[in-house]
């Protein structure tokens, strides 16, 4: 039985991929390790969390005993590393939690395995590997043409991106040095059920449910390259169990929206189907996001071609499925939008 050391399983993507896999496979053991900041949210986990082959733990991965702990009570086989500060707007206000995390976090992550995983004489036990999910945001911005390959130059601008770029480069550097076995993933923007409401999608969903004003940054018309949280998961899994150590591989959708038809695409379904007060009146451009990338476009090919992963889900149906459970799940949402929550709210949008 391979055990998962899943941080970051209280999030979006990874009580995603905790379900997935879950769902997949009933000869592995979950590890989920996470702090459970403001963005950590164990509702993501009921459906699953009796069970035998899942445990959870809530710990910071920057706690150097935690993590030890952990090595020592479970064999490993894949950390998997979701944990991280993962909002740009906040890490324009707050950096420094984003250096503490996702740097000497994943660091301190990475040398827990190394020494568990390594013999001695250098090399590391058979099988094991440490899997850095990272973002496609670590390329920095691109014009109107061409797409992210995993050759593009690192280029970060956020706090944020420039966080994750820095962890890439440390687990880039355990692979270069000393051949510990890692894969690290690049993913272009998801969307799906359990996304926290200070992002795009859910955040508008949420305001034109409450006929509340959508803060469209700029002129917004930056562009973002969509994927199911879903398709995602499945990269991972593939990367996981089929990637040679060392390898990177970048994941997205092909699938360009420019922010003003996002929004456009869902308020015309919840005026459809939800409230005919639900109208493009909503939308209020406000100023930008400091730093605002322009667009983000992924080439997924390399992953396509070695491991045969590409999208199952459409936009179309994606994006439907996805305004389908909001509106289903409203319960979930109202737990979220305490007054933590609605400081946040407060704090970045009153001054645009
Ligand atoms: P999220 O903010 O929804 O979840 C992050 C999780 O990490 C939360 O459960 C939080 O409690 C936990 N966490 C934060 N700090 C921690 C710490 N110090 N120790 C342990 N746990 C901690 O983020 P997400 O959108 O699910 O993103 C997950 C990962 O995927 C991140 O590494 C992010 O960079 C990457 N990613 C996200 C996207 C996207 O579109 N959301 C795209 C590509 C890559
Ligand atoms: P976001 O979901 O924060 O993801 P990221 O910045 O990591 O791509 O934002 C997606 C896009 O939507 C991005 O171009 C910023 C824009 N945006 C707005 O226009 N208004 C908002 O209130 C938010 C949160 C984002």
């Amino acid at each position: 039985m391979k055990v998962y050391l899943v941080t970051g399983g209280a999030g979006f993507i990874g009580s995603n991929f905790i379900h997935y896999m879950l769902k997949k496979y009933n000869d592995i053991f979950i590890v989920n390790l996470d702090h459970l900041t403001y963005a950590g949210n164990l509702e993501n986990l009921t459906k699953i969390e009796k069970y035998d082959n899942y445990q959870f733990v809530k710990a910071d991965i920057s706690d150097n005993e935690a993590i030890k702990n952990v090595f020592e009570k479970h064999d490993i086989d894949y950390v998997v590393n979701f944990a991280a500060e993962s909002h740009v707007d906040r890490s324009i206000q707050n950096p420094d939690i984003f250096v503490k995390t996702n740097v000497l976090g994943t660091a301190n992550l990475l040398n827990a395995a190394k020494d568990k995983w390594e013999l001695d004489n250098g090399d590391f036990q058979a099988g094991k590997k440490f899997i850095q999910v990272s973002t496609d945001e670590v390329y920095g911005s691109l014009g109107k043409e061409g797409l992210f390959s995993e050759t593009t130059p690192l280029d970060p601008h956020s706090p944020y991106s420039s966080s994750k770029a820095s962890a890439d480069l440390i687990v880039k550097s355990y692979f270069d040095t000393y051949k510990f076995p890692v894969n690290i993933t690049r993913c272009s923007n998801n969307y799906g059920p359990y996304q926290f409401p200070e992002k795009m999608i859910p955040l508008v969903i949420n305001n034109c449910l409450n006929l509340l004003d959508i803060p469209l940054y700029g002129d917004g018309l930056n562009v973002r390259d969509w994927l199911y949280v879903e398709d995602h998961c499945k990269a991972i899994d593939l990367v996981i169990q089929g990637a040679a150590p060392g390898e990177i591989y970048n994941v997205g959708g092909y699938n360009e929206k420019t922010n003003i038809e996002l929004v456009k695409t869902i308020i015309k379904y919840l005026h459809d189907n939800v409230n005919e007060d639900i109208t493009e009146e909503l939308i209020t451009y406000v100023q930008d996001r400091k730093g605002h990338d322009r667009r983000y476009a992924i080439n997924s090919e390399k992953i396509t071609r070695d491991l045969g992963w590409k999208p199952d889900v459409t936009w179309e149906s994606g994006i439907r499925e996805t305004i389908k459970w909001y509106l289903e799940n409203q319960a979930w949402m109202e737990n979220i939008m305490n007054e933590s929550y609605k400081e946040y709210y407060r704090l970045t949008y009153e001054t645009k």
